[in-house]
């Protein structure tokens, strides 16, 4: 178990280092077996990534891709998080359709997680006891220390046996589909992108406050996590001690 920061000096640099380190991780999957799965957030700051994902040319062969979470929007919507990963990677980098599994978010949101566990069951093969492991997870944080779409206060923070389920962001008045803490936990590699200033504040929290994921989300897998590498910008970082 390892958790690390790493501070670059704007998004770019930060993107660009988070691109090498989810491509490595998956280059050393795919030496060991036929496939690895990825799966990667929403909101803004992915786009960067994405797009140095697809320079860097990697064989996608074998790379099944999920997301970590959903808007209950169509595919074809704005606000969607497939919508952003099919414009910025998926279509430039050529992943053929089979493997990849979108949350069907634009259905009933209970329907649509029901949906999405089945799914990736069908992938991971895993027992009724035990959770999918991801080879490497991407994953964002709000200003307000939310990670997937998981926001402060939501119960299903204390959760470790399911999978993923429909969430009532209370503060956006909105459903949101998600994976839950037991997975973000499981997962072999995670990669955290965070940048710009107005994240500083929930990056201090989220390192220097106690241990509170009800209250910081995103230091669910600060403790119990497998190997957890931060990627923040100097804006982002500028609040972090040491
Ligand atoms: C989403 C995300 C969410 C995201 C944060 C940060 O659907 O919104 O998956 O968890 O990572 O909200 O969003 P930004 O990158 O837009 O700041």
């Amino acid at each position: 178990m390892s958790v690390e920061r790493h501070i670059f000096g704007d998004p770019r640099s930060t993107a660009e280092a988070c691109a090498q380190y989810i491509l490595g991780n998956l280059k050393q999957t795919l030496a060991a077996r036929e496939y690895a799965t990825l799966a990667v957030s929403g909101g803004s700051t992915p786009k960067l990534l994405f797009e140095h994902m697809v320079a860097a040319k990697f064989k996608w062969d074998g790379v099944h891709l999920f997301w970590v979470d959903e808007r209950p929007v169509p595919p074809d919507d704005e606000r969607s998080n497939f919508k952003l990963a099919q414009d910025a990677l998926i279509g430039p980098a050529g992943i053929p359709q089979r493997q990849v599994h979108r949350i069907h978010a634009e259905l009933d949101p209970p329907a649509a997680a029901e949906m999405y566990v089945d799914e990736i069951r069908s992938i991971f093969r895993h027992g009724p006891a035990e959770l999918p492991r991801f080879d490497v997870m991407q994953r964002g944080m709000g200003n307000d220390a939310h990670t997937a779409s998981l926001f402060p206060g939501e119960p299903l923070i204390n959760d470790r046996q399911k999978v993923a389920a429909a969430v009532y962001a209370e503060k956006l008045s909105q459903w949101r589909i998600t994976l839950l803490p037991g997975v973000l936990m499981a997962a072999h590699h995670t990669a955290v992108l965070v940048t710009g200033e107005d994240k500083a504040n929930a990056a201090r929290s989220v390192f220097a406050e106690p241990f509170d994921p009800l209250k910081y989300p995103a230091q669910v897998d600060l403790r119990d996590g497998m190997d957890v590498q931060w990627f923040l910008d100097r804006g982002a970082a500028k609040l972090l001690a040491g």
